[in-house]
């Protein structure tokens, strides 16, 4: 059998997952893949929500493509394919939150715009609603505050594509019960994560390492330790990562990876993630890396 082939008992098996109705808040590039995700390995019902109707459109198509990809494989028939299709649901206002056991966030990475979306999730969910940040960077604890719920209330970090990435952060923030952080945590394993828990510091584990060295490779390239090229390879060939730093900031986008590294600074107090000042000149000339076609690198 081509390994790409599989029987039904070795592919994805809807489990009967902790949570039964998700709640999706934001339909983007992190959202749709965890709705997804989530349809694709558990029986759940996960309503997706966004203030773009336009947002839901795209989201709609692509899920279309990661089924039939995964189709394509086989990972799941076309029948497997139709039901979890028929899991997601396209919620048209927040209302629909309300019956849903856990809600995951993933809206622009702003905390206000985060703070006014749960404090409104916060008076139509029920009681025992779980909240969940897919945020990269920003604090749980404060995110949190907008709710009456935070006992209720942690980080779940995936990454991107969530529905292929293998590993979850959750942070629960300081006053997120045991009893939280342990749903949340099985969740995530029925969801075939592999977990990892950081405490409520700035960056937790995943964005502060990744960010460090991105910011380091810049200021290597500042001091002309090397060429662009040659600093990555450094970390590609030497250390085996599959990306170097350079290129790694320009596929994730410079404007995302300054302002991570503007909330490490304030929320440690610590000179030492001050942002390179190369980072903050391309920024401010608008090459904010292969979104914009030009970065550490000219695409
Ligand atoms: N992209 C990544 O690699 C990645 C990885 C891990 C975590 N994250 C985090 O996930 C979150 C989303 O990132 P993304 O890359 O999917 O962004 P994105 O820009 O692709 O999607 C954000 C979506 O949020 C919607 N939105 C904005 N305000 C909203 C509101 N008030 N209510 C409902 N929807 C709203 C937008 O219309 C958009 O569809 C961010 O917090 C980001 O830090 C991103």
């Amino acid at each position: 059998m081509p390994e790409s082939v599989k029987t039904k008992e070795e592919s994805q098996v809807f489990k009967k997952a902790c949570f039964q109705e998700v709640f999706m808040a934001g339909s983007g590039f992190m959202g749709r893949c965890i709705a997804y995700l989530i349809a694709s390995r558990t029986q759940s019902k996960v309503y997706i929500y966004d203030i773009s109707e336009a947002s839901l459109d795209l989201a709609q198509s692509e899920i279309e493509k990661m089924g039939k990809k995964s189709v394509e494989k086989g990972l799941f028939s076309q029948e497997d394919l139709n039901e979890i299709k028929s899991r997601i649901l396209r919620a048209s206002k927040l209302d629909d939150a309300k019956n849903c056991d856990l809600v995951i966030e993933a809206v622009a990475e702003d905390i206000n715009i985060k703070k006014d979306l749960f404090s409104k999730l916060d008076a139509i969910c029920k009681p025992a609603t779980i909240f969940a940040s897919n945020t990269s960077s920003l604090p749980i604890t404060a995110i949190a505050a907008s709710t009456k719920r935070t006992k209720q209330f942690m980080g779940m970090h995936f990454f991107s594509p969530a529905h292929i990435m293998k590993l979850v952060e959750i942070i629960p923030g300081v006053d997120t019960t045991p009893e939280t952080t342990s749903k949340v945590r099985t969740f995530a394993e029925e969801l075939g994560k592999t977990v990892i828990a950081s405490k409520d510091f700035p960056g937790f584990i995943t964005t502060r390492l990744g960010m460090v060295l991105i910011n380091e490779a810049a200021f290597a390239l500042m001091e002309g330790l090397s060429t662009p090229e040659e600093i990555d390879q450094g970390m590609t060939l030497g250390y085996n990562h599959p990306m170097g730093p350079l290129a790694l900031a320009d596929f994730v986008g410079l404007d995302i990876v300054l302002h991570i590294m503007e909330t490490m600074l304030e929320g440690f107090g610590d000179p030492k993630y001050r942002p390179c000042p190369v980072l903050r000149q391309l920024v401010s000339a608008g090459h904010l890396g292969k979104k914009t076609g030009k970065g550490f690198y000219t695409y």
